[in-house]
Formats: C-alpha cells, structure tokens, sequence
C-alpha cells in the first residue's frame, strides 16, 4: 500500500506534494513525510498519523521558486508507525520515497553494515545501496539502475540526490507509479490518478521494468536498459470531490448512496428480457466451460455470491479463490476458464498477480471493477465497470453491491448466452433486479432502531454471522465489516456448520446475528438460530417472518425473490456495523491498521 508523489515546479511543489498525499491517503495513513530540494538545501518533514497532521509540522514553510520534491503516506509494513520509520527515508545526500516491499532488504542491509541504518524498514536499504552504488560508478543513473537491479519484490520507488538536485529518479515494479505532465512543463509523479487531476493535462502510465529520469530539461525512461517512449493519455480537468454531503462519515454517505448507484450500475444494460453488456465481445466467451473467479476481501465475498447465482442460474461450472491464497497454490489451469477478477479499487496486488499467472497460462480475462484505467482493467481482455462512484470508506459498501449486481447480471447474460434459462425466469430476475434500488433505499426507522440495538452490543466475547446458500457470503460480509469497524472479533459461518464445532462458544456472550431467508432454507436456519438460543447465546434475527426466540429482532420485507432479501440484510449489517462503531468511537472512514487500498502483497 503506501502512497507516493513527487514533482517538478517552478512554484508550487508543496502544496502539490501536501494536497496529493490528501488524496492517497485511503492508501496508509501510519504516517506521512516529504522532502523538498530547492538548490542544495533540503527541507524534510515527518508526522505520525494522518496528512493534517504533517501539514501542521510543515507550518510556515514555504518554497520560493524551483523545488523538486518527494512524499508518501505509509500503511507501515516493516516497523511500527513512528517518525524515523516514516518516510522519506535519507542517506548522505539522497532522499527515497517507496510503496511496495523489498524482499531481499536483509541481506542487503547486511552487505552495506548494519550500523547506518536507522529505521527498521526496508525501504531505508534502497537510499543507502544507491549511495553506495554512486561512490562506485560516480554516475547517478548508473547507480541507480544498479540499485534497481539488486531489489527482489515489488516496488514504485522516487528518489532525489543533492548531487544531481533538479532531477527525481524513479523506477517502477508490482506497484502502481504515474507521470503526468503539465502544460507549463512541470512533471508530476503519482501512485494514482487523483493527485494528478487539475494539475497534469496528459499523464503516461508506467508499466513494470520502467525506470528513469526527470528534470525540467528532460523526460528518460528505460526498461531492461532500453530507452523507450511512453504513450500519453488525456487526463480530465475536473475531479469528482466526494464530499461527505452532511453525512457524518463517508462510510454513512455511501451507504445511503447505494440505491442511486445500483441503478447507474444497470442502465443500459438491463432490457425487458434479457441483459445487455456492450463491454463483452462474444468471442471472449468462446470455448468457455467453467469460470474461476479471483478477488480479495470484500470483493471475495462477491465472488462467492457469484458461485452460486452462476452455477444455479447460468449452469456454469464456478470457483471463488482468495487471491493470495491462488498465487502459491500452483493452479491447475484450462483454457477453457474464463478467468474473473474483482476489485473496487483495480489495484489490489494480490489481484493483479492472480490474474498474471491466469494469463501466463493462456486464459481469457474479465475484470469487474470500480476504477477505469486502473492496473487490473489494464491488464484484462476484458472489463465491466462497476459505477459505484468514487468509495472513501475504507469499509467498501457501495462497491460490494455494486459488483453483486454486475455479477448476478453477468450470470443472467451467461444464462441466456447458454440456453440455460426460460424466459419466464429470467423476466422474474430482470424484475427483481429492476426493484433493487427501492429495497437498498435505507428507511429512517430501520437506522433509528439500529443505533438504539448497538448499544447493547459492545461488549461480549465475539460475534458469529451466519447465514446458509448466498446469505453464507452476505455473513461473511457483515462478519468483516463489523471487524473492521468496530475491533470486536466477528466470524461469518454457514449456520449449518455451528453444530460443528463453534456452537462450543455458545453462551450468554456469544452475539449472533443471524440471516434467516424466507425464500431459501428458512426452516434449516431456524433450526440452527435455535440450537444457538437453546444454549443461552445472546441473538438478533434478521427476518421477514416474526420471530419471538431472538432476544433482538428485525423485520425486513417479504420479497419473493432472494437477491432483494440479501440486499436488504446487506444494509442492515453494514448499518449495525458502523452504529457500534460509532458507540465505541472509533474512526469509521478510517479503521486502525487498514488502508483502501492494498497494494502490497
Ligand atoms: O480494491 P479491492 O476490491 O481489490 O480490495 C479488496 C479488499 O482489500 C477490500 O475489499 C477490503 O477487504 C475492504 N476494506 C473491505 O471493506
């Protein structure tokens, strides 16, 4: 994770560098730092914690003509969040700001002397290896390409150097890094397009093995020691601020945001009797028996909804693998897998090496995603946009429901694309889709009365969700966002499995919450929530059908369809999760420990 950004100007690198770290801030917010050059003075600032907090340490500094500088915002990996882990890191007379993780930086810390070193991360190694490169070769770029080279892992690295102080050096592998180029020559560096909004007119997206230089007089890039040139693509001038529009969080905004969005997700591609995606050419469906999904996180979770809706309604073979767990199990692949990742954001490395390898062995790719020209859309045959609009919270709500709805279309279009489904069927799903924004409308009485339950909840040794068929996932979900949220323990179980083991922490601390559908198994989950009851763990059911046992209960609609079950209980735990949140004090947009995006392995 972490985020970078550096630049060239002639006047006004620190408010770039202070207002880019603010919008890569849902990347790690540790701790934040930048360096500024300006001739052979160097004015660096650290600060644990979040962008305002450096902005504060910064002060009255100002700079005053040409400046070249470098900074980041950390989700520490190697050492805890303090200053002096903070980057950017220093040597003698160079500076290095990094996102990704270098794999070899022991062996490297101990080949140049372990005593120069005073942070405990591995970025650190970097400025100091190159530094040592350069009383060798004397030539920066030389010694920065040799530094480059002994890196193992995943990294986008900018580094300034008083010996050369108009120029950043810059190299990038596994982790995302953007040039953007001003109309009045100034350069600007990246990990993401936001910070370059309003300040860059073309921006060139960097490819793995890229490294180089920039200076005012020149732009160099090189990969395996080839000069190249990079392609430039417009960037538009006005960005889209996500304001919290008088909700208290972000988080609460998107959440209420999440019937507009689902309809902006189907326009166009919901018909009266069929689904509609432009985005898909039918030859990428060709040949295809089987489909493996690939996804982190919450993105996971949607993918394991997708099993279901593809195998049940489209008759499709599907498998739902956690990314990173995908990458190290030596997967047997066929060509004829279609391989689907998910992703809000698009730059989730574990993802994007999940699909690497799918395409390594020759495998077509769909991405659905939230972010265009993002790394995973990039690199796909394929992509379908999510429409979410832009997600602040680092607990992703819109985009989840979002990408289940591209999912459950996608299952349809494959349903008819197959001949698998009649059409009175497929008219009651079209119908049912048509109705979801009404059922994720959030009804005022449905948060009042989930703020005054959260009070009742704080405590206890842990929380089970649970839930059977597509309500297992929609368990997991709620299971995560309460983690995240709120720091209390929370596991999502199939409820069919409690008698298997977890029913052993049945007891009047034990909160479960649980998910009972009218539409699927509703007498199986019944059973199960009574098992529970019967040894005295503290309940809320979550139902359309009355139900007296729970000591909570909230009634949601009787819909005749599943899916508008699911997202109906999909807002209510997502708003039980932020309420307890909220009563513990927590930051709601920004958990402890998390980041929006995660771009480290
Ligand atoms: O951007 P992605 O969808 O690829 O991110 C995957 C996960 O990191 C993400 O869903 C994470 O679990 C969220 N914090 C969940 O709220």
């Amino acid at each position: 994770m972490c985020g970078i950004v550096g630049c060239i100007t002639k006047e006004s690198t620190l408010e770039f560098l202070i207002d880019g770290l603010k919008e890569l801030e849902y990347r790690g917010y540790d701790s934040a730092g930048l360096v500024i050059l300006e001739a052979n003075n160097s004015h660096i600032y650290k600060a644990i914690g979040k962008i305002v907090n450096l902005e504060n340490k910064v002060g009255d500094f100002k700079t005053s003509g040409f400046s070249v500088g470098i900074a980041h915002t950390r989700w520490a990996t190697h050492g805890k969040p303090t200053e002096i882990n903070a980057h950017p890191h220093s040597g003698e007379i160079s500076y290095i700001v990094h996102n990704g993780i270098i794999e070899n930086y022991a062996d490297i810390k101990k080949e140049l002397g372990e005593e120069k070193f005073v942070s405990q991360t591995d970025t650190e190694t970097i400025v100091h290896l190159f530094e040592h490169n350069l009383s060798i070769y004397e030539n920066s770029l030389k010694a920065f390409e040799a530094t480059i080279e002994a890196l193992e892992g995943a990294y986008a690295i900018l580094l300034i150097t008083k010996s050369q102080n108009d120029t950043i050096y810059f190299a990038k592998k596994g982790s995302p890094l953007i040039l953007g180029y001003s109309d009045n020559k100034d350069l600007f560096f990246a990990s993401s397009e936001s910070p370059l909004i309003g300040k860059a007119k073309e921006v060139s997206y960097l490819e793995d093995g890229d490294y180089g230089y920039i200076s005012p007089k020149t732009v160099k890039i090189y990969n395996q020691k080839e000069s190249k040139t990079l392609s430039k693509t417009k960037l538009p001038s006005n960005k889209q601020f996500a304001q919290k529009d008088g909700f208290r969080f972000f988080m609460e905004k998107e959440l209420y945001e999440q019937s507009l969005v689902s309809s902006d997700t189907m326009i166009g591609r919901v018909k009266d009797d069929y689904i509609a995606f432009d985005e898909i050419d039918i030859a990428l469906l060709e040949g295809i028996k089987e489909i493996k999904i690939c996804a982190c996180g919450t993105s996971y979770h949607a993918g394991l909804v997708a099993s279901y809706l593809l195998q049940r309604v489209a008759k499709i073979r599907c498998s739902v693998e956690i990314a990173s767990e995908f990458r190290y199990k030596e997967p047997l692949l066929s060509k004829d897998m279609l391989f689907v990742t998910i992703s809000q954001s698009g730059e989730t490395a574990d993802t994007i090496e999940a699909l690497k390898i799918a395409k390594l062995a020759g495998l077509k790719s769909l991405c659905i995603c939230n972010v265009d020209n993002s790394t995973l859309i990039r690199l796909s045959d394929t992509s379908i946009l999510t429409r979410a609009g832009i997600e602040k919270g680092v607990a992703s709500t819109k985009a989840f429901t979002t990408q289940v709805i591209v999912l459950w279309m996608l299952s349809l279009y494959l349903a008819k694309h197959k001949n698998n489904i009649s059409t009175d069927e497929l008219k009651k799903h079209i119908k049912a889709l048509l109705h979801t924004p009404r059922v994720l409308k959030v009804k005022s009485t449905t948060h009042e009365k989930l703020t005054r339950l959260s009070k009742r909840y704080l405590h206890g040794h842990g929380f089970f969700f649970i839930g059977r068929d597509i309500f297992y996932p929609l368990a997991l979900e709620g299971a995560l966002k309460l983690k995240e949220l709120s720091y209390i323990h929370a596991e999502g179980y199939p409820s069919g499995e409690m008698k298997h083991g977890p029913i052993a922490l049945a007891d009047s601390e034990l909160f479960t919450v649980a998910l009972m559908s009218k539409n699927i198994l509703y007498d199986k989950i019944k059973s199960n929530l009574e098992e529970l009851i019967a040894r005295d763990a503290t309940t809320l059911a979550i139902s359309p059908y009355k139900f007296d046992l729970s000591d909570d209960f909230i009634q949601i609609e009787e819909h005749d369809h599943e899916m508008l079950e699911f997202f109906e209980m999909l807002v209510i735990v997502q708003l039980f999760s932020m309420e307890i949140a909220v009563r513990l004090g927590n930051d709601v947009d920004m958990p402890r420990n998390l980041a929006k995006s995660v771009t480290v392995e």
